[in-house]
């Protein structure tokens, strides 16, 4: 039985690492899926590997910091498939690896618009459109970042603290009217997002993560994507306002 047949979910950042594998498994499950990302090299290859498990995949162009382009992103889903069932907040950026003195302003506001306040930009929007509907599942990617610190991501830590807040809140505000909202915490994730932030490539720096997870190695996206079906699908119809750690051990050290 597919867990997600006929909705419609829409996932930004869904091109690359985390938000793709989770693209694939709802496409897997029978999902319509609108990939909401900003325009990548990996447009192409990523629609292809989605569209193999479900021809009905989409992608539209989006920026999730910019509250318009997102707005455009999910009227175009709920225009093309009728319905707005699943929102998977996703789309997020590293950040320089830096401390608190010396990062720039700038830093500090590009980390924050997408990670924090693009996610209240979509949920705004997504809400508005499940509110109508009295029915809906939204879920945010945070990370067990959202609850510990890390040296040098401050701006990083703040806007995934800052993602839980408001997933909770969320939950509170729209729990009768038939909405559910909870958060994925992964710990580190073997995607591009670590590359970018020299952790692969790097042996030493790679080895210093690995072994903060008592698993003793980083997680794939599939086993996020896992957690991410189970939370969209009526498996979790009791569960809201929670955040559901997948790291490998990382949170019980
Ligand atoms: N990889 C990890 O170790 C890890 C751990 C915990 C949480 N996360 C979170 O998971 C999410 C996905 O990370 P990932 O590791 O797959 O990264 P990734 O870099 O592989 O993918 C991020 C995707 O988001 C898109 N994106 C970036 N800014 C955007 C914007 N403004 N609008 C729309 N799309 C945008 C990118 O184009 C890319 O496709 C992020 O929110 C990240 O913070 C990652």
């Amino acid at each position: 039985m597919k867990r997600l047949k006929n909705k419609t979910v829409f996932i930004t950042g869904g091109l690359s690492g985390i938000g793709k594998a989770c693209a694939v498994a709802a496409a897997r499950e029978g999902g319509n899926v609108v990939v909401g990302d900003i325009k990548s090299v990996n447009l192409d290859g990523a629609m292809k590997e989605i569209q193999a498990e479900n021809e009905s995949a989409v992608f539209f162009e989006c920026d999730a910091s910019d509250l318009s382009s997102i707005s455009a992103a999910v009227d175009f889903a709920t225009e093309k498939f009728k319905t707005l069932d699943v929102a998977l907040n996703n789309a997020g950026v590293g950040g320089d690896n830096t401390s608190i003195a010396v990062m720039t302003e700038e830093d500090w506001n590009s980390v924050l618009r997408v990670n924090l306040t693009g996610v209240f930009y979509c949920m705004k929007k997504e809400i508005e459109v499940m509110a109508t509907q009295k029915s809906g599942v939204v879920v945010n990617m945070a990370s067990i970042l959202g609850k510990v610190g890390f040296s040098g991501s401050s701006a990083y830590v703040a806007a995934k603290h800052g993602v839980l807040g408001l997933t909770k809140t969320a939950a509170l505000e729209y729990a009768t009217c038939g909405i559910r909202v909870n958060a994925i915490s992964p710990g580190f994730i073997n995607t591009p997002l670590l590359t970018k932030g020299g952790i692969n490539g790097n042996d030493t720096a790679k080895q210093q993560i690995v072994s903060m997870h008592p698993i003793n190695r980083l997680g794939k996206p599939e086993e996020i994507a896992d957690a991410f079906i189970f939370l969209a699908s009526a498996q979790s119809s009791f569960i809201t306002g929670t955040t559901l750690d997948v790291d490998g051990g990382y949170l019980s050290r």
